[in-house]
């Protein structure tokens, strides 16, 4: 048999991978010093928001009779304008709650498990709940704020009414059973709550006489798609024979999503949303790779599915144990079958899976189409530039495992100002999403950077020993594409949000533990963009090593369709005490120090940058955190120059440095969590908030003692039954009815 995680002490972070074993070059090996600092492009939303939330000038009143001499009479004290950032920084803590700075409430407002339907019955919390596809899946992730008018109708401008649309990562599966995950082979009853627990939710929330939002158990906009539910392959590797399966003998379909992690919205008004580490749900048998094609096992390599004559990849889940019935079968994805095509069995499921996703929130009967032409890899999110008329749009992605890439598509339609209001949604979709260009980043040791397309029409790809056949192929094998351009191996990429002002794009590099300053086998060498390699020990023994903390990088492009940028590093990760010279290089205090950015998101109300922690790092000290920024612009800042000694120097583009008015913690989560997600309503009175595995480091061998939990969150803040730790959706307001952010 062979070996599998055993779900019951999974305790690892599962998007952690490193799968590219490219030779892509690293940037030059000692950088010359002295670099001068670049004159980038400059400009500023700083500026603007200042002006733009400064105090009203108090007007005097005037007239009257000059003969009446008054009293002079004070004033009223006028109330403090609202100041951007200006909340108390909250503390780092352990504490099992929400933490928000004074002046501030969160409430949890939905949680896994909850009914979205009006016969599901309320949620016991005790492992015995079924009905999961017409509940509120797990592991809440990104999240999206689709507004809804008074009839039921799109309305971008409402903040009393919406359709939240969140992605479901994965499954806390300890706490959804009611003695915890049993060993395979998998019962088939605990496999189908697991499946049902993946993917999407769009549920209606709307604000109730109270003022607070609540959202709606029995609204016809409420959906679930799932690992099960029927999608549609779309762009030009639909009908592909890699897509080829006994459940789409012609390749045009597959069901399913798994492993959504971050994601965005089109211009249009639906969800984009991104399938990211979903290689490893699935079974691949051992002596499987003499049934394939060369070129078939060179991809289950690069995307960490190979397999030995003696040796099989196993499943995270152990899903295709749980019987013969198809629903099983599916996610065993080696050559069962005795047919050449694969029509009559699931071998190349595996290759339907890794996309990004249009849904329309707006239309629960709508069809789901995974949009091909984005490409296939390890999707955290998508976020699209800011749309000119007449222009291609541009989406902005990250490939999160170790040593992956940043991409860019552009579209080959032009926008069209009327699409943002067009009826019929996925038709727009089609429109912008299935054709265009796909390229990958290199980033260069000078400050600027290219978009090189990966089109095999490139020598480089087509004469990659891979043997690429066709571009509708690429599209499958993308990573294997960008490999062949040489595309610069970054700190695992996560979300990608775009300056509502400026446009510049911001990229989270969450972490990468096998950067290194003089990197051995697999490790990757230190370059200007990823120039951080260090050891940090936490409280105890452990020690880590690489790019500890993470670091954003963010860049500036002089138009969509640009095949070149220039590009800093608007943040380093590290904690406040860290050495300033090589780790702590933003100069964090105590108040802003964080560690591991994976979410990043711009609200358009304010124009803040909210960061979002996924660590491990930090963890001895604090929980996962919310901090809010106001950043700068590309270039604001200077050359860095680190010197590791024994000759081993690099040289950075730092972003100018955060003070105590542009950086600040605003929120820390439960223990065991990770703080992902975050929308708005349309006023910035509201946001949005996903708090993921609360209590995972729980071992199941302590499910039927609660005090044992490490987490039993959002219960002892006196939501729902029970005191299983939830994955959940916290709302946040300021007490005072103001734009969150501000004080
Ligand atoms: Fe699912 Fe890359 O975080
Ligand atoms: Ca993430
Ligand atoms: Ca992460």
């Amino acid at each position: 048999m062979n070996a599998r995680v055993d779900i019951n002490t999974e305790f690892v972070d599962p998007d952690d991978l490193d799968n590219n074993r490219s030779s892509n070059p690293q940037f030059g090996e000692v950088l010359a010093a002295g670099l001068q600092r670049r004159g980038l492009l400059r400009g500023g939303v700083a500026g603007a928001l200042g002006a733009m939330f400064a105090p009203l000038a108090l007007t005097a009143c005037s007239g009257g009779d000059d003969d009446i001499v008054m009293s002079p009479v004070a004033p009223p004290p006028a109330a403090p304008a609202p100041t951007i950032l200006g909340f108390s920084a909250v503390a780092k803590t352990s504490a099992d709650r929400s933490t928000v700075p004074p002046g501030y409430s969160a409430r949890t407002l939905i949680a896994c498990g909850d009914p979205l339907a009006a016969a599901v019955p309320a949620f016991k919390n005790d492992g015995t709940d079924t009905n999961y596809d017409q509940r509120s899946g797990d592991c809440h992730d990104g999240i999206q704020y689709f507004g809804l008018s008074a009839t039921g109708t799109r309305d971008t401008a409402s903040s009393s009414r919406a359709l939240l649309a969140m992605n479901h990562e994965y499954i806390n599966a300890t706490f959804l059973h009611a003695s915890g995950p049993a060993a395979l082979p998998r019962p088939a009853s605990q496999t189908d709550i697991e499946v049902a627990c993946h993917g999407v939710s769009v549920v209606e929330v709307a604000k109730g006489s109270n003022g607070q939002f609540g959202y709606v158990q029995a609204s016809p906009f409420n959906r679930r798609i799932t690992g099960t539910t029927e999608i549609q392959l779309s762009g030009p590797a639909r009908g592909n024979p890699l897509f080829i399966t006994k459940f789409s003998p012609d390749g045009t379909k597959t069901r399913g999503t798994m492993n959504n992690c971050g994601n965005g919205t089109t211009p249009w008004g639906t969800l984009l949303t991104t399938e990211e580490n979903w290689s490893g749900y699935y079974f691949r048998a051992a002596g499987d790779q003499a049934l394939r094609t060369a070129k078939a096992n060179a991809s289950f390599a690069r995307y960490g599915r190979s397999v030995t004559a003696t040796a099989g990849a196993a499943s995270r889940y152990g899903w295709e144990t749980s019987g013969a019935d198809d629903k099983y079968a599916r996610w065993n994805t080696s050559v069962v079958g005795t047919s050449t095509d694969g029509s009559d069995d699931y071998r190349n499921e595996w290759f339907t899976q890794g996309f990004m996703l249009e849904i329309d929130p707006y239309n629960a009967t709508s069809v789901v189409k995974k949009r091909t032409a984005l490409g296939r890899f390890a999707h955290e999110n998508g976020a699209f530039g800011l749309p000119q008329v007449g222009k291609p749009l541009a989406v902005y992605m990250g490939c999160d495992s170790q040593n992956e890439y940043v991409y860019k598509y552009v579209s080959t339609a032009l926008w069209s100002a009327a699409d943002a209001t067009a009826s019929n949604r996925i038709a727009t979709g089609d429109k912008y999403l299935d054709d265009g260009k796909l390229y990958a980043a290199k980033f260069n040791e000078d400050g600027t950077g290219q978009w090189i397309e990966l089109n095999i029409a490139n020598a480089a790809i087509i004469g990659a020993a891979f043997g690429f056949s066709s571009q509708a192929e690429m599209y499958v094998h993308t990573r294997i594409a960008a490999d062949a351009v040489g595309a610069t191996k970054m700190d695992r990429p996560e979300w990608v949000d775009v300056h509502p002002t400026t446009g510049e794009i911001y990229v989270t590099m969450t972490n990468n533990s096998s950067r290194r300053v003089v990197p051995t086998g697999t490790q990757t060498k230190v370059d200007a963009a990823n120039p951080r390699a260090y050891a940090d020990v936490r409280s105890g023994t452990a020690t880590q090593s690489g790019n500890v903390n993470g670091h954003i990088v963010r860049f500036k492009e002089a138009a969509p369709e640009a095949t070149t940028f220039n590009w800093d590093v608007y943040l380093f990760g590290a904690e406040a005490a860290a050495d300033p010279t090589l780790i702590n290089l933003s100069g964090l205090t105590n108040d802003q120090d964080f560690s591991s950015p994976d979410g990043l998101v711009f609200t358009k109300s304010s124009g803040l940058c909210w960061i979002q922690t996924d660590d491990g790092a930090y963890t001895d000290v604090t929980n996962c955190m919310l901090v809010a920024a106001v950043p700068g612009v590309v270039g604001d800042g200077a050359a860095m120059t680190l010197n590791y000694g024994g000759g081993n120097t690099v040289t950075t583009r730092m972003g100018k440095k955060p003070t105590a008015t542009t950086l600040k913690r605003f929120y820390v989560g439960p223990y065991d969590c990770e703080v992902t997600g975050l929308c708005e309503t349309p006023d910035g009175k509201t946001i949005f908030v996903n708090i993921q595995h609360p209590g995972e480091g729980t071992s199941a061998a302590n499910i039927a003692d609660a005090t044992k939990y490490t987490s039993q969150w959002p219960s002892n803040e006196g939501y729902g039954a029970g005191r299983r730790p939830r994955s959940a959706t916290v709302v946040i307001t300021k007490d005072d009815g103001g734009m969150v952010g501000f004080g």
